[in-house]
C-alpha cells in the first residue's frame, strides 16, 4: 500500500489564488475557450511520461477540477494524488474521481502537504502565473521538488513571457479565440492577463526551476502565451 501523508493546517500561506463560485463552475469551459490546444496538451501527458517514470505515483499540484487526473486515472498502473486549496475546485475533482481506487484527493496547499514517500512525477498546470515573483513562485516550486524522488519529471504549463514578445503572443491569442465570444469579455480577459497575473520570462522561469532543485527544463509545447515544460528533479 502507498502511504499518502498528512496535510498541515494552512496558517502561514502567502497569496493563494482561490477559484470560487462561477469561476470554479465555469472553469473547464473557460480553459477550453482560452487555451488553444489545452486538451491536446493534456491528452499527451501519459504518453510523454510513459518511458520516463518507474515510480508511477503522480502528484498533481493545483489539480483544480482534475483535468490532468482524468488523463491518468483509467490506467490502473498510475496512482494520482491531486491537491488544491480551493474548496470549490477540489470538490469538482472529488465528484469526478473521488471513487477511483487509484486517485487520492487532498484539500490544501502543496506547501503544507507532507507525503510519507516521494512521488515519481508531478504536474503543475496553470498555477504558477497566479503567484508573484517575490519568493512565492520559488516557494511553490521548492515545495514540489522536495516531494519528488531523484530524476522525477515535473510537467509545467504556464503563461510565460515578457515585454514585446509577450504582447505579440497575446495579440495572436486574441485572433485564435472563437468569434462568438463577446468583445467586452475578450477585452476584459486580455486586460486581466496583462495586469493581474504574474508571468515571468523564460530565462527567469529556468532560473527559478534551477533554484528549486530541478535541472535544465525543456520547452516542448507552446500555444501563444501558454508554454509547456519538462524538468527533472536533481
Ligand atoms: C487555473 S487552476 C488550474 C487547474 C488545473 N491544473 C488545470 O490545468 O485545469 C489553478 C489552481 O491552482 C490552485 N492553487 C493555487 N495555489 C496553490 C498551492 N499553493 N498549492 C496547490 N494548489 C494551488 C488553485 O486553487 C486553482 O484551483
Amino acid at each position: 500500500m502507498y502511504l499518502y501523508g498528512i496535510i498541515k493546517t494552512i496558517t502561514t500561506m502567502g497569496h493563494i489564488e482561490l477559484f470560487e463560485k462561477e469561476r470554479a463552475l465555469g472553469y473547464n469551459c473557460f480553459v477550453d475557450t482560452w487555451i488553444p490546444n489545452y486538451y491536446f496538451f493534456l491528452e499527451k501527458l501519459p504518453q510523454l511520461l510513459q518511458n520516463k517514470v518507474s515510480n508511477k505515483h503522480l502528484l498533481a499540484v493545483g489539480c483544480g477540477t482534475g483535468n490532468e487526473i482524468d488523463q491518468f486515472c483509467n490506467d490502473q498502473s498510475w496512482h494520482v494524488t491531486g491537491i488544491d486549496p480551493s474548496p470549490e475546485m477540489i470538490q469538482q475533482a472529488i465528484e469526478r474521481f473521488g471513487k477511483r481506487p487509484n486517485v487520492h484527493l487532498i484539500h490544501g496547499a502543496i506547501e503544507h502537504f507532507e507525503p510519507l514517500s516521494p512521488f515519481g512525477a508531478a504536474t503543475l498546470l496553470l498555477v504558477l502565473h497566479f503567484m508573484k515573483d517575490d519568493g512565492s513562485k520559488l516557494q511553490l516550486l521548492s515545495a514540489i521538488s522536495k516531494k519528488l524522488e531523484l530524476n522525477a519529471p515535473l510537467i509545467l504549463l504556464d503563461i510565460t513571457g515578457k515585454d514585446e514578445s509577450f504582447k505579440d503572443n497575446l495579440n495572436l491569442l486574441s485572433l485564435l479565440l472563437p468569434e462568438s465570444l463577446p468583445e467586452a469579455e475578450v477585452a476584459q480577459r486580455l486586460q486581466r492577463i496583462e495586469r493581474a497575473l504574474y508571468p515571468v520570462s523564460e530565462e527567469r522561469l529556468v532560473q527559478l526551476l534551477h533554484e528549486a532543485g530541478f535541472g535544465q527544463p525543456c520547452r516542448f509545447f507552446q500555444t501563444t502565451i501558454y508554454m509547456g515544460w519538462i524538468a527533472y528533479r536533481r
